[in-house]
């Protein structure tokens, strides 16, 4: 784990790559708890484009108010390609320096740390991440910032679609989001009572769904859910019909949840957390560690090197899908 030892008396906050609902309350954590640490500190405005671009500005605690229960990021946030790039870093560092930022939370995913350690690499400007993204695909964090909320939002139009599928007697294929990991895919698959879940990971295949719907065809359903993670790109629940289709002529609708899994409101477990690691990330900071982000292992947080974080994959738990199985007989 890294230290610093110079005394640090400005901090900046940003948010970057996909938003996840909590962020602002762990952004109001950073901020109340900095300013209550007699720091001063300053939102970054789009995450690293915004870094790049000199948009760093003072933040107040009146600013943080009525915003715990917001979806979104009130900084903003973007995925920024030219930061991956050595150049970029150094405008940002640049920028940091005008604005006299002797550290950073950064509040993203695993493609923000990874950008996070390179300017502690590069520029040897102290970071502390905090994960935030809804996927809950961060190596050293059981939980991340935004999980619970998407999950409950995916499961409550899951129920809906369910009823649909019971009053016609139909197959449904539901695809949630999860670009590298099914996290979201198996905890609403076993939540929602689905007989099939397919993860970018790829546990299984168009063949055993089948059986599946099959084996329960011959035990008396009439309807039933398959859960698919989006992948690389949206739409694999179409592809996963056609090739039900074509391999059984079995007809199956197709709903895409997408983009409203990333909003709303916070649940309260995610205003929790997200306002526990924003101010452990701060503490931190304080203490003189960096280059960490702030992880939980069960309820407890963790300080977890970010060069870690940024090397190592999290793939989701299979035993869960192993379950949902069993149960959706
Ligand atoms: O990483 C978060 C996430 O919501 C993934 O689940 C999803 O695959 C991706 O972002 C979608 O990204 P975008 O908002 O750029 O379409």
């Amino acid at each position: 784990m890294a230290q610093f030892s110079q005394k640090i008396k400005r901090i900046g906050v940003y948010t970057s790559g996909g938003d996840a609902p909590g962020m602002n309350a762990a952004i109001r954590a950073v901020v109340r708890v900095g300013i209550a640490q007699n720091l001063e500190v300053y939102g970054i405005h789009n995450g690293y484009v915004g870094m790049m671009e000199n948009k760093i500005y003072p933040l107040q605690l009146r600013d943080m108010a009525n915003i715990i229960q917001r979806g979104g990021t009130i900084l903003k946030t973007g995925r920024s390609p030219e930061f991956m790039k050595p150049e970029g870093r150094a405008k940002a560092a640049q920028h940091l320096k005008e604005n006299n930022i002797d550290a950073l939370v950064c509040i993203g995913g695993d493609g923000s740390f990874r950008g996070a350690n390179a300017l502690w690499e590069e520029h040897q400007v102290p970071v502390v991440g905090v994960p935030g993204t809804i996927d809950n695909d961060i190596y050293g964090s059981d939980k991340t910032i935004g999980f619970d909320t998407a999950i409950n939002t995916a499961l409550e139009a899951i129920d809906r679609i369910r009823d649909t599928a019971a009053s016609h007697d139909r197959l449904f294929i539901v695809e949630v989001m999860g670009r590298n990991s099914g996290f979201i895919a198996s905890h609403v698959g076993l939540a929602g009572g689905a007989e099939e879940i397919f993860t970018p990971e790829g546990n299984t295949s168009v063949e055993k769904a089948l059986d599946r719907i099959r084996d329960g065809i011959a035990r008396g359903k009439t309807s039933s859910i398959l859960i698919t993670a989006e992948g690389q790109k949206p739409g694999r629940g179409y592809d996963l019909a056609d090739a039900i289709r074509k391999k059984s002529g079995m007809d199956a609708k197709v709903s895409i949840l997408g983009h409203q899994q990333r909003g709303g409101s916070p649940t309260a477990a995610d205003r929790i957390l997200a306002s526990r690691m924003g101010a452990a990330a701060v503490d931190s900071l304080l203490k003189g560690f960096c280059n960490i982000m702030i992880g939980t292992e069960g309820e407890r947080l963790v300080q977890v090197p970010l060069e870690l974080v940024a090397k190592n994959e999290r793939k989701s738990q299979l035993d869960l899908i192993s379950l949902a199985n069993i149960l959706a007989t």
